[in-house]
């Protein structure tokens, strides 16, 4: 077992891969071990396997420095003396957490666990799950430990440095070697007990996903009554420091904050009653956006695109996007819709000049910067929510 080996599950994943650069670029070996074969070999070919602001350049002297390596077998981890699991925790159609995948998963993990390794969980946990892993395998291995990333997805690399760290574990070693690994990367560290780091790192989605919920459900109120949200927010703003709180409109969603809000509901026992309002106003913008497009004259004739396709601004991920929700719904209506995207390219994607001469009707989708200086021909229609063109 090597000192200096960091094995990482899900090391090709949008939390596991930025991870694994952060500490190859700090001289660690790192051990990425990923199920998805085809991401793994991206990285070994010296390309990111989803856009992540600086990981070309990291990525490349990591592999010339040959600090990293790839593995799709989890007996690999038997090398390391710190295995990071980074896989996902997603919740099922139902919005419950699918707890049981992510449990099974240590049941294949623990058959290549060793009495002095430390092991780390990363991923973003439904409360409770440490403690039931630790009652199950704790009797092979109790050095784990929960530290929770907070990064803000596609700027990893620039955050990791900068946030600090919750570490919590079940054992005084757990948290010492994990706040050691963690200060090479980390400005500081902030050690909790597992139940609190587990509810920080569901607290901290709920509140931005809540946030964005205030600022759709007052952007709603104005469209009903004609008002420019974004001129009330901007002067409410203006000299206020009370307001400067207040996020803007738009397509609230992706992989992290709907999930994790979903995840504290489960674990309330359904009596989250703030966050499952706010999924409804959050997941209601698509519906408003079809109302607007409703409203225009022979709309069943017109061509509708959409700019901007993945979750949010500046990211290649498409996952749990809004603007793709919308597409599905407009298709379902039966309107003839066509996309582009700055970042996230496929088949179907238009490029933006002829989106734009094929469009009468165009919807901002997600407000890449690109977006932001864009002039449309006075004869079509503009849908911007987040009222950024
Ligand atoms: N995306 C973010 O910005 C972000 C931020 C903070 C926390 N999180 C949390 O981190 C976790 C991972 O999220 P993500 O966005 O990186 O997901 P992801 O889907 O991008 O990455 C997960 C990776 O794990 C791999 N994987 C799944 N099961 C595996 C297994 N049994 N063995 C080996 N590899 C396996 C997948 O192939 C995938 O590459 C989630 O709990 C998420 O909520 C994500």
């Amino acid at each position: 077992m090597s000192k200096n080996l960091i094995s990482i599950i899900g090391g090709a994943g949008h939390v596991g891969f930025p991870l694994g650069l952060a500490f190859a670029n700090k001289n660690l070996y790192v051990n990425l071990i990923d199920l998805n074969s085809r991401s793994l070999k991206l990285i070994k070919s010296g390309k990111p396997p989803f856009y992540e602001l600086g990981a070309k350049k990291i990525l490349s002297k990591c592999l010339a420095d040959k600090k990293i390596f790839f593995s799709t077998d989890l007996a690999s981890v038997k090398k390391s003396k710190f295995i990071i699991v980074c896989i996902g925790t997603p919740i099922n159609k139902r919005l419950k957490p699918q707890t049981k995948q992510f449990f099974d998963f240590f049941s294949s993990l623990f058959k290549h666990i060793r009495k002095h390794q430390i092991i780390i969980i990363r991923s973003s946990v439904f409360p409770g799950i440490v403690e039931k892993i630790s009652k199950k395998f704790g009797k092979i291995n109790n050095n784990i430990s929960y530290c929770p990333e907070r990064i803000v997805q596609s700027k990893a690399l620039v955050e990791l440095p900068r946030l600090p760290q919750i570490v919590s574990g079940l054992t005084k070693k757990s948290v010492e070697e994990s706040s050691k690994l963690f200060k090479k990367i980390c400005k500081k560290i902030l050690v909790s007990n597992i139940k609190e780091a587990e509810l920080i790192k569901l607290f901290s989605n709920s509140n931005r996903y809540i946030n964005f919920a205030i600022a759709n459900q007052l952007y709603l109120i104005c469209d009903k009554y004609n008002v420019d949200f974004k001129n009330v927010r901007n002067l409410m703003m203006l000299g206020y420091e009370r307001n400067l709180n207040l996020p803007n409109s738009g397509f609230s969603a992706g992989p992290c904050l709907l999930k994790d809000t979903m995840q504290l509901s489960s674990f309330y026992k359904g009596n989250f009653s703030l966050g499952l309002a706010s999924m409804r106003v959050n997941e209601s913008m698509v519906d408003l956006v079809i109302k607007k497009i409703k409203k225009i004259r022979n709309f069943k004739k017109k061509t509708i695109g959409v700019l901007g396709i993945t979750f949010k601004a500046e990211t290649d991920d498409i996952r749990d996007s809004l603007p793709l929700n919308l597409i599905k719904k407009l298709k379902r209506n039966k309107l003839k819709v066509i996309y582009t995207d700055v970042y996230y390219k496929d088949k179907y994607c238009y490029d933006f000049k002829t989106l734009i001469k094929k469009s009468d009707i165009i919807i901002l989708g997600a407000p890449h910067k690109k977006y932001k200086r864009v002039k449309l021909p006075k004869n079509k229609y503009l849908i911007d929510i987040w009222g950024i063109i």
